[in-house]
């Protein structure tokens, strides 16, 4: 028994900026790759001796090598404890719960999110602290400098335990828990959710159909669905972790999840669709024939968020991504709270929600989430609407059509040019930049421009500032466009175009959306030239 310095060269493998680190998985097979991130984070990290670490993935390819690596590196570290999910397996937001439930110094996350896995797929691994949510920027900033700079790793020379049963063993001083990796979360959802309207909305043979594509949802799904609520067996679908997600592409939007779309347009329709994503923190939700828009969801969470026990004395406030349209902001007015807009990802949400300031917070990117932990939560979203419908009645149709009618409707898409020569996605950028200050007070397609700039936020808690945040044209009417580069993308340039319209009119809410978005979209390929910068005349991938 003993700890090893390993010699190790130094790898740049973080894009700074982005909340982990996320590559092919045979870049994670390079030797000391994996390591060289691991021993960078823990030299950042101040006072773990003694500490309690969170460890746990989504099942995919390349995750028991990376548990059993980081379980040996911990002991090496001096961590007195980790808390790791039984098969290698937590899902993003259940790491967030267990690190708040047990006061942990943090957890490890291995995950590539809804990026496609197995051998030729991705893999990814990042830190969430104590608060339960993503490492700020200032940590991973200090470990991307670390990755370049270090010249060895320290690790256990014992092999790792078996973490396919519950037990407790040592490594070196190390102690390894192996734990359930539902039983916390799902306890916090009992918690959280009036499960006893839930199981009678089943009793009453309201049918769901939950796609969890294979991914590390299912198991949470299968036991709080089907295990604790009572639904028939066979409502979760997909519901194994495989490690290459039985070729799925676990990214839960209408074009992914096209089986799901199919079940949910069939004569035999069930009256609920839901998804989530490779990590679980992601939800797609499909009524019969009608898939709702996550920034739609948001709004209409918000609207009936009283219905469930955790929310019943309200909402201290919203927040929302940049890109998500403004049908939050609606609700939030019409409640009297504030309604927060942050860059896009995650991890801005930490502090509103810290401070006590935003209740809930979504993206349009189908990431719905709340103070419950600091992660989006998918099948926390899905409980939430199956709780709305319990206690409203009616249908996922029915209750959108009555939120628009109530506050109108923001037809909503997002465009993406996926993997796009880089050189000229950021050319792109640059010239719309350039174009930006003589845009205000022009007319783009007919519309008149009341606001373009790049969006920049400081954050209200503690006064930090992110700018370059994605360029955001703002029509009088409060139709936008907005563009931005992708930081999570693999492979080239993502360039996304969010486009939003407003209508209050409900005779005139019920348009494609593609349609009643055509001006916009014409306005925003001619505006930023892209088949002249990308060479493409349509956009990938249409959410
Ligand atoms: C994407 C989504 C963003 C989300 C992030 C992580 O980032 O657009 O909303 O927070 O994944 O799940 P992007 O690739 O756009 O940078
Ligand atoms: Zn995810």
């Amino acid at each position: 028994m003993a700890i090893v310095s390993v010699p190790t060269q130094p790898y740049a493998g973080q894009q700074p900026g982005t909340s982990g680190l996320r590559k092919k998985v045979t870049v994670f097979q390079q030797p000391d790759y994996l390591e060289n991130f691991v021993q960078s984070l823990f030299d950042c990290l101040p006072n773990t001796a003694g500490q309690t670490l969170v460890l746990g993935g989504d099942g995919r390819f390349h995750n028991r090598v990376a548990v059993q690596t980081i379980l040996r590196m911990a002991a090496a570290h001096g961590f007195g404890r980790v808390l790791v999910g039984q098969r290698g397996i937590l899902s993003t937001p259940a790491v967030s719960c267990v690190i708040r439930k047990h006061h942990a110094y943090g957890g490890i996350v291995l995950s590539a999110s809804h990026n496609p896995g197995g051998p030729d797929g991705d893999f990814g691994i990042k830190y969430n602290v104590g608060n339960g949510g993503p490492a700020p920027e200032k940590l991973t900033e200090a470990v991307f400098a670390r990755t370049k700079e270090i010249k060895s790793y320290r690790i256990s020379d014992q092999g790792a335990p078996d973490f396919d049963r519950p037990g407790t063993h040592h490594l070196e001083a190390l102690l390894v828990e192996v734990i359930d990796p539902v039983a916390d979360y799902a306890a916090l959802m009992r918690e959280t959710f009036d499960f006893d309207a839930i199981a009678r909305l089943f009793r009453s043979g309201f049918r769901v159909r939950c796609d969890a594509m294979n991914a590390v949802g299912g198991p949470y799904a299968k036991a709080i669905l089907e295990g604790e609520l009572g639904a028939p067996a066979g409502t979760v679908v997909n519901a194994e972790p495989l490690e290459d997600f039985g070729h799925l592409h676990p990214d839960p939007n209408p074009v992914n999840a096209e089986d799901l779309i199919a079940h949910m347009s069939a004569a035999d329709a069930p009256d609920f669709g839901c998804a989530t994503d490779g990590d679980a923190d992601r939800n797609m939700i499909v009524g019969r024939n009608f898939p709702v828009a996550p920034s739609d969801s948001l709004a209409l969470l918000a609207a009936h968020a009283t219905v469930v026990p955790r929310y019943a004395k309200g909402l201290a406030g919203i927040a929302r991504s940049m890109p998500t349209s403004t049908a939050a902001d609606r609700v939030a007015k019409a409640l009297g709270i504030a309604c927060y807009e942050t860059p896009t990802g995650w991890k801005f949400f930490g502090n509103l929600l810290d401070a006590g300031r935003a209740t809930l917070c979504g993206e349009e990117s189908y990431g719905t989430g709340s103070d419950h932990v600091r992660e989006k939560d998918g099948l926390w979203a899905i409980l939430f609407w199956l709780n709305v419908l319990a206690v409203r009645g009616g249908s996922v149709e029915s209750l959108v059509r009555a939120h628009w009618a109530t506050y109108g409707r923001n037809y909503y898409s997002r465009h993406d040019y996926e993997a796009v020569d880089s050189a000229g996605a950021s050319t792109l950028m640059a010239e719309l930049r350039a174009q930006l200050p003589r845009l205000a007070g022009q007319s783009l397609n007919g519309m008149p421009v009341a606001q373009a700039d790049d969006f920049a936020y400081t954050d209200p808690v503690d006064g930090s500032t992110s700018s370059k945040q994605g360029v955001r044209v703002i029509f009088a009417d409060g139709s936008r466009i907005v563009f931005r580069l992708s930081g999570t993308g693999t492979e080239g340039a993502t360039l996304r175009v969010y486009l939003e319209k407003y209508e209050a009119d409900p005779a005139r809410q019920d348009v494609p959306t593609q349609v009643a978005l055509a001006p916009l979209i014409d306005a925003a390929r001619a505006l930023a030239r892209i088949e002249q910068h990308t060479g493409r005349t349509e956009p990938s991938v249409v959410t």
